[in-house]
């Protein structure tokens, strides 16, 4: 019988039932350190004081008011996030896929309003995720997204992660745009090289094309900078940004260049939900905490001293790892064995990471995770490399 949930998750054995900082606790009471947050969305970690506080000032005053009216929160946090980056203007969405959704439609309007309606190819790097929906899996392009759900949106093509000029050769006059993530994550923590994120910032001039960029597990401070770009000197036309913006409330943007938005008139596009009181609230709290240059150098120190502690980890663990790969606090531990043994290991010591492509176990701590926080976690993860090698034995 099928189950009452609908079984589309392979779930892991455990049930949360509360969140401290970095910690997570089970029903029976078992702590567990958290590398995981969510998949890069607690960024602030578990029930953060200042974003409890935000969410319930604003739940005792207004929970939702409809896009038809104004929403002061909603202004406010798009004035931040205008003020923070190279974007003129913000929609609001729930998640990372609906940012997808909408910096798809942004690059079709555009070109549709410039008079170049064929001009509806979106170029991608193979092993990247864009999200669940329809856009989503035709922009991810792999077949473990798209098998069985055809017929898929038209209009995207793939080259291989990193090829330059394999990107150069596939622009033809039917594209429009070039969506890559800076870092990607579901593909196995592997960063763009800066040359690399220049020189498409590059051929996108070149060629008169939008640069897009899903900054939606890689962005809001997760590297050590607000914006993983940054990190190359190189903003993007449009930026789809979800997860760690809301610090656990589902919350997702699409930033964008005024010229690149200049097709989304008034209904164009909207959503129910995208940029409600409650979630704007929430948003606004982690703003101003993740924004802060102090913060963002506390970020910076705490991912050298994990990547060091993590180097140590694979040296004294040869026949369990490979290396380390990653930016900031995304980081990547490629394995030599399967990582779901290495993150089920990591549950019977008390540490969450979380799975990835191309052999690799994510780390996505919390950004305030604190330096004996690290150091108790990665002594988690070689009892897990110990444990997995004697189950392996
Ligand atoms: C880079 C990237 N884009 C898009 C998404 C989809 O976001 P969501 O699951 O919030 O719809 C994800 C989710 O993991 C992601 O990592």
């Amino acid at each position: 019988m099928i189950p009452s949930v609908l079984p589309t998750y392979s779930r892991a054995p455990l049930q949360f039932v509360k969140g401290e900082g970095t910690w997570l606790i089970e029903a029976d009471g078992r702590r567990f350190l958290d590398l995981g947050a969510g998949i890069a969305v607690n960024a602030l970690g578990h029930a953060h004081p200042a974003l409890v506080q935000a969410l319930t000032d604003q739940a005792q005053k207004l929970w939702h008011v409809s896009n038809l009216y104004e929403i002061p929160q909603q202004q406010a946090l798009a004035d931040k996030l205008v003020a923070a980056s190279f974007a003129d203007t913000v929609f609001f969405t729930n998640s990372g896929t609906e940012s997808c959704e909408l910096a798809v439609k942004m690059a079709r309007k555009y070109w549709y309003d410039k008079g170049h309606p064929e001009k509806t190819t979106i170029l991608a790097f193979e092993g990247s995720f864009h999200g669940r929906s329809s856009a989503g899996i035709a922009a991810a392009g792999s077949e473990k997204m798209t098998k069985g759900f055809a017929p898929l949106l038209p209009g995207f093509r793939h080259v291989g992660w990193g090829d330059h000029d394999a990107m150069h050769a596939a622009i033809d006059d039917s594209v429009g745009a070039i969506l890559i993530e800076p870092v990607q994550g579901e593909g196995g923590i592997r960063p763009l090289p800066d040359q690399c994120l220049k020189g498409l910032r590059a051929l996108c001039d070149e060629k008169g094309i939008l640069l897009i960029l899903d900054e939606v597990q890689c962005g809001v401070a997760r590297t050590g900078r607000l914006f993983a770009h940054e990190w190359a000197g190189v903003t993007p036309d449009i930026m789809m940004v979800a997860k760690g913006i809301g610090g656990g409330f589902p919350l997702g943007a699409v930033l964008a260049t005024e010229e690149a938005a200049s097709g989304m008139t008034a209904g164009t596009h909207g959503s129910t939900y995208g940029g409600n009181p409650l979630g704007c609230a929430v948003g606004c709290a982690v703003m101003d905490i993740v924004s802060a240059p102090e913060f963002l150098e506390t970020v910076n120190a705490r991912a050298g001293f994990l990547r060091q502690k993590l180097e140590g980890l694979v040296a004294s663990h040869p026949d369990v790892f490979e290396g380390v790969r990653g930016l900031g606090l995304m980081l990547g531990l490629k394995c030599k064995l399967a990582p779901i043994d290495l993150v089920k290991a990591g549950y019977g010591c008390g540490v969450i990471t979380v799975p990835a492509a191309d052999n690799v176990v994510r780390l996505l701590p919390p950004l305030n995770i604190s330096e004996d926080e690290i150091s108790e976690a990665v002594n988690r993860l070689d009892f897990a490399a110990d444990a997995v090698l004697e189950t392996q034995g």
